[in-house]
């Protein structure tokens, strides 16, 4: 089955997720930044994960444009949606559905938040300064979900097996 991760990442922890979950989705995975590489073709795919993270409680636009223009290809074929962010439970849940088209949304075989990092060394000066007065934090901190990570993966590799409604 081949499957494609697509992704956006500011200081690179969804980048570090996207390394864990390829682990987990077997053999034949391609990964593509869609800020520094150009767009795939959905067609060479069975299967796409789409990741990326929340800054000001928004997801990349690189994100959001690969969603839109995507919308009816990505609708046919098994899909996954992330996002990292350092938000937890409902503001973290609220966060994803605000990322994505509820049309995606509905038709993911598995959405999920997968924590976060703030990494201080990759912020410019005005970064750290929004994340001292908001988060309150002013060192490297990492918070990334590898059960999450794990589940979500698993999710994305359940096999969808009729029989089993009449056992
Ligand atoms: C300037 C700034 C703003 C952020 N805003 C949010 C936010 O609104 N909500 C949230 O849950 N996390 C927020 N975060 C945390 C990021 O989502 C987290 O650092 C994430 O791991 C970044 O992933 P990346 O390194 O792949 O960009 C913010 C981080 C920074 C540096």
């Amino acid at each position: 089955m081949k499957t494609l991760i697509t992704y956006c990442t500011t200081h690179g922890c969804t980048q570090k997720v996207v390394k864990e979950i390829k682990q987990f989705l077997g053999e034949e995975v391609s990964t593509c930044n869609l800020k520094m590489e150009p767009e795939p073709d959905l067609s060479e795919f069975d299967r796409v994960v789409i990741g990326g993270s929340i800054h000001a409680g928004q997801i990349q636009k690189k994100v959001k444009e690969f969603c839109k223009k995507n919308l009816e290809a990505l609708q046919k074929t098994e899909l996954g949606l992330f996002i990292c962010c350092m938000e937890d439970g409902e503001k973290a849940e609220a966060q994803l559905q605000e990322a994505y088209p509820e049309e995606l949304l509905k038709h993911a075989k598995a959405t999920a938040c997968l924590g976060g990092e703030f990494n201080f060394d990759k912020m410019n000066f005005l970064e750290k300064m929004i994340v001292k007065k908001v988060a309150k934090i002013n060192q490297n901190t990492s918070k990334v979900n590898y059960e999450a990570i794990h589940s979500f993966s698993n999710n994305m590799n359940k096999i969808f097996n009729p029989f089993l409604f009449f056992v």
